[in-house]
């Protein structure tokens, strides 16, 4: 499998992972344009050219649509692994746009990635993919329902301890903080709600994660043909 060749870490990060992700894309644009809503296509394009974004255009397409059909249940919106904000503004548009009032809370180091930890493989560099908070939020300036809580998640968790999630997006990329975000918000997720994580297949540390935390759950992983897979929480 790609993910199990040496030349994949090689690839992750820079050049090589965005020329892959930009061909990928394109190729998907078509069948995208075949027969999904105009405007959802439109969006995808618009935001990957705004911004670098590390996910291809299926799955910009399934995080805005699983964001959207959750956003109309009770519950809050959140992020952890905004990067350049590109899948936040996904989400922000996805409950509502501009005129939302669905909060979206963001959780970023903006500083990049964290040490990583061994079940990762070494795949990634401590402080790869970093990006400013004053970046991302002059990019989503627009949208006044964002809230960023900038450090290490779940160090940072403690302001949004009380509150009720039906979506949230896991795009960290590493073992313990993919295992943070499970452990924080599966017991706060409504009954229905999803927590979406990016690379559950193509990332050993995330896949670990979710086997781990979900192996005494009633719950599943639900793998998606995309890289991503989503954990919906039973009533
Ligand atoms: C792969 S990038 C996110 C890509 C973004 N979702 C997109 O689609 O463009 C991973 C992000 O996770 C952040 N990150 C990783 N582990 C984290 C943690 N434990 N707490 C907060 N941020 C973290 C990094 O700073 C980085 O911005």
């Amino acid at each position: 499998m790609l993910k199990d060749n040496p030349r994949f870490a090689r690839m992750v990060g820079g050049v090589p992972e965005r020329l892959g992700l930009w061909m990928l894309s394109h190729l998907q644009y078509f069948q995208l344009g075949a027969h999904k809503q105009p405007s959802d296509v439109r969006l995808i394009k618009q935001v990957r050219r705004e911004r670098t974004c590390l996910m291809s255009a299926f799955e910009c397409f399934t995080l805005h649509s699983l964001a959207k059909a959750c956003g109309r249940m009770p519950g809050e919106i959140a992020e952890v692994g905004c990067y350049r904000g590109a899948s936040t503004k996904l989400i922000c548009e996805a409950v509502g746009g501009v005129h939302s009032n669905k909060t979206v809370h963001v959780f970023d180091t903006f500083e990049g990635l964290p040490k990583s930890s061994p079940p990762d493989r070494g795949i990634h560099d401590e402080n790869q993919y970093a990006c400013s908070l004053e970046s991302v939020r002059e990019y989503l300036q627009p949208y006044s329902n964002v809230r960023y809580y900038k450090g290490i998640f779940p160090a940072t968790s403690e302001p949004v301890n009380d509150l009720q999630f039906s979506f949230v997006n896991c795009d960290v990329d590493l073992y313990e903080g993919t295992l943070g975000c499970l452990e924080f918000f599966y017991p706060r997720l409504v009954p229905g709600g999803i927590l979406m994580s990016h690379d559950y297949s193509m990332l050993n540390g995330v896949k670990q994660a979710f086997t781990e935390f979900l192996a005494d759950k009633p719950e599943s992983a639900v793998e998606l043909p995309t890289s991503q897979c989503m954990l919906v929480k039973r009533g």
